[in-house]
């Protein structure tokens, strides 16, 4: 299948005329026109032909409530009714951004001191990194400025979030990484295990790795690691087990903290409330976003410990300001979506929900390997991640020129189902949390079609 030169609608050349997209072929958008999606309902979203998809990536791990939830709808319009925006610098707040402060302080896996509020994952990470800088001035440990990230890490596009980025794309043409950043291996077993290395194996050579690292740069030049329990954007890799436990125990040794990047982990995607429930360590600050509201108004959270929030208090009380903070930070109608969506999220036990329809999830999911072309197949909760392949025996892959996972993409499209093709020829899976056992049925059917005619197509083109 290749793109073709298609007769654009009138939208679409308006859009193609106007619009710069973001991670986008914009050589083959300008052919192709781009979708227009005009509804949604529950997992579902439509199109402006009428077609309807099943969107199983909640648009880029986002819309954990899935659409048309008129709760949220409401919260935001009573919100807006009320109070629609004041900023809350210098001396002045609202009850919205205060209660979804001690709500998040309430259910943080780890202790929390105080929550700072921004608008995207990109502003929590380049805020989570400017606190550590600040707190290492303040300590008398001004050297201590190098972030430790991985490589496939994603933490967002900003100038320091996208160093710490561990994707080509992101940095290059952009002057990027800015020289504070390092990164480190990521803990994919199936795409970076040396032969006949066992997932304990790779996680003792990785903690190494780490620990190499640590040394070279000098311990006390070092302010942090930050990490997605899951990648995402990387591939929707999964750790090996023990993994996050011997990077802690490498970092804890050396004094080194831990930014948890949970804007696609965080509120129940991994099976608890936080991905680092789930793989085992605790962070000193965390990043929140996506899922946070639902995706319905953006919003983001940097929850720090209480040493760092006594720490950046300190530095600002001496200053005498903080000076960092968004025009919207804690917008009252964002934090009043927030407040609402972690209610329903509780009311509605959607932990639990993922808890229950996961085992379904993995065995369809691991059912996808009876398709030559998938190599691996691992989940967690409600996410998982494939390989494609072209020889599953030696793990030989198509190379990404041949744009395997882009056809596989196309194609689940042309049966209703929206994944994401990935860097590393990966395919993303990562529902609405709200997902039923029958609409997770119907998801699979779907891909298991899309593979079929990616088959096929590989077939066809001489490909295999
Ligand atoms: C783990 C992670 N961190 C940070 C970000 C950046 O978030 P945003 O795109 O809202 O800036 C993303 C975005 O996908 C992400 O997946």
């Amino acid at each position: 299948m290749t793109r073709t030169d298609a007769i654009l609608s009138k939208a679409q050349a308006r859009d193609v005329a106007s619009l710069i997209h973001p991670f986008t072929d914009l050589a083959a958008l300008g052919r192709s026109g781009p979708s227009i999606l005009t509804h949604g309902k529950g997992v579902f979203v439509y199109d402006s032909d009428g077609r309807e998809y099943l969107e199983a990536m909640s648009s880029l791990w986002c819309v954990a409530l899935g659409w048309g939830e008129e709760e949220l709808v409401e919260a935001a319009a009573e919100q807006m009714r009320k109070l629609a925006f004041v900023h809350i610098f210098a001396g002045k707040s609202h009850d919205p951004a205060i209660a979804l402060a001690e709500k998040l302080k309430e259910i943080a896996p780890f202790p929390v001191g105080k929550v700072f509020f921004a608008n995207s994952g990109s502003e929590a990470n380049d805020s989570q990194i400017k606190f550590r800088w600040y707190a290492a001035n303040a300590k008398g440990t001004p050297a201590r400025k190098k972030i430790v990230a991985r490589q496939g890490g994603y933490h967002g596009v900003t100038l320091a979030a996208a160093s710490l980025t561990g994707l080509a794309p992101v940095q290059q043409s952009f002057d990027l990484p800015l020289s504070f950043a390092r990164h480190v291996s990521a803990p994919d077993h199936y795409g970076g295990a040396h032969p006949g290395e066992s997932e304990a194996d790779l996680v003792a050579r990785l903690a190494a790795e780490l620990e190499a690292l640590i040394a070279a740069e000098g311990p006390d030049t070092i302010a942090a690691m930050i990490a997605e329990p899951v990648q995402g954007a990387g591939g929707a890799i999964i750790p090996p087990a023990g993994y996050f436990p011997a990077i802690m125990a490498v970092l804890d040794r050396h004094g080194i903290g831990m930014i948890d990047d949970e804007v696609v982990c965080g509120f129940g995607r991994t099976g608890n409330w936080f991905g680092c429930e789930t793989f085992g360590f605790q962070p000193d600050s965390m990043s929140l976003a996506k899922a946070l509201s639902s995706a319905y108004v953006p919003i983001s959270a940097v929850l720090l410990s209480p040493e760092l929030s006594e720490i950046v208090e300190e530095e600002a009380r001496r200053i005498g300001v903080l000076g960092h903070g968004f025009t919207y930070t804690g917008h009252p109608v964002a934090a009043a979506v927030a407040l609402k969506a972690i209610e329903i999220y509780q009311r509605r036990d959607l932990v639990g929900h993922v808890r229950r329809v996961a085992p379904l999830f993995a065995a369809r999911m691991a059912k996808l390997m009876d398709n030559p072309l998938v190599g691996e197949a691992r989940s967690v909760g409600l996410i998982g991640g494939l390989a494609l392949v072209k020889d599953r025996k030696s793990k030989l892959r198509f190379g990404e020129a041949a744009r395997v996972a882009q056809a596989c993409g196309r194609y689940c499209l042309e049966e209703g189902l929206v994944v994401r093709p990935l860097a590393g020829e990966r395919i993303a899976v990562c529902p609405p949390l709200i997902i039923t056992e029958a609409e997770i049925g119907l998801l699979f059917d779907r891909l298991e079609r899309g593979l079929q005619k990616t088959l096929d197509w590989t077939t066809r083109e001489g490909l295999l």
